[in-house]
């Protein structure tokens, strides 16, 4: 193998400019060639390539966002659009590709393998829902930007004794919501994982004033059935019996932007570093990830069959905490 190709694909987070660094340093030290292709599989069938090398990646580290910019492709789920990116492969002589991306991107990478092209993905996603790995890079720095966010919120709800709904993102899955609501203190977490009625939010608000507290912060996972807009609704409808004044924060893409942290930066440098010795080994068709402390490899075949559980004794936990 003498040159390889990456690119990041899928929503952003935080890291990825590291996870590229890394690609690129660990394949120059291969001697290898590298090819960045810019957004993502859409930039792959459109042919759009930029060369790397280890001054190219210099000054990254710490930005978010990534330099080599990202889509979501439709057409790559296509066998004409994965033809077309196999057809430039092969035009640029790139021999292996590294995948930096969440669960489609991974899936996508995954098409590329069955063609029998040598493929290794690296799971990034603030979702933390790809299979196969405890932790995706991005998911740190997103669960910081989280809490800033609700000790920020806290504050003010405290002042005016009211309630909040917080929405953060992570898609069908209630990672960053439970996480966030435990490590946040807040007083009640909604994630799709586990089934509360309206009637229970409202009723978890009357018991947090009954209580004596000043305020009540509800983590609500965009996921949550039936969504943060009903929930507000139901409450507003029924303010005469709650003790508490509600208000609505989405936080939104600013949990994708920003800084990553020590861990995504590390996560993220490790993570690059093994997808292209595996690439250069010979090992293809994988996706490297992380368990406990330990840098794993899972195969992408594997990924794509799982699920993620989430842990629901940090729920029970949550809800221990809630007091
Ligand atoms: O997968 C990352 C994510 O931020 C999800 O949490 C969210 O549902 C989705 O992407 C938003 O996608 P877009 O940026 O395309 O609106």
């Amino acid at each position: 193998m003498r040159r390889i190709g990456v690119l990041t694909s899928g929503g952003d987070g935080p890291g990825l400019n590291p996870c590229i660094r890394a690609v690129t340093r660990t394949a120059v030290g291969y001697g290898l060639e590298v090819i960045g292709i810019e957004r993502g599989y859409a930039g792959l069938i459109d042919g759009e390539m930029i060369p790397l090398d280890a001054r190219a990646v210099g000054g990254i580290v710490g930005k978010g966002g990534t330099i080599l910019g990202t889509a979501r492709a439709p057409e790559f789920e296509t066998v004409k659009g994965q033809r077309e990116a196999l057809r430039n492969l092969n035009k640029h002589s790139i021999e292996g590709l590294v995948v930096i991306g969440g669960n489609g991107s991974l899936t996508g990478a995954l098409a590329l393998h069955r063609h029998g092209f040598p493929v290794v993905g690296v799971p990034a996603t603030i979702d933390n829902d790809v299979p196969g790995t405890s932790m995706a890079i991005g998911v740190d720095t997103a669960l910081n930007t989280i809490l800033g966010a609700i000790d920020r919120i806290k504050d003010t709800a405290s002042s005016h004794q009211r309630a909040f709904l917080v929405e953060v993102m992570g898609r069908d899955c209630g990672y960053l919501a439970l996480m966030g609501g435990v490590a946040g203190g807040a007083e009640m977490v909604l994630i799709p994982e586990v089934e509360t009625t309206l009637e229970e939010v409202a009723q978890g608000l009357l018991d947090a004033y009954i209580r004596g507290k000043s305020h009540c912060i509800v983590v609500v996972a965009e996921g949550y059935k039936p969504g943060t807009r009903a929930v507000v609704d139901y409450l507003n409808e029924h303010k005469e019996e709650l003790g508490f004044e509600v208000r609505v924060t989405v936080l939104g893409h600013i949990q994708r932007g920003g800084s990553p942290s020590a861990f995504d930066r590390l996560l993220a440098t490790q993570l690059g570093a093994a997808a292209v010795t595996e690439l250069y080994n010979g090992h293809y068709g994988l996706m490297v990830g992380i368990r406990g402390h330990e840098i794993v490899t899972v195969s992408l075949e594997e990924m794509a069959d799982s699920q993620v559980e989430l842990d629901l004794d940090l729920y029970e936990l949550a809800r221990v905490m809630e007091k």
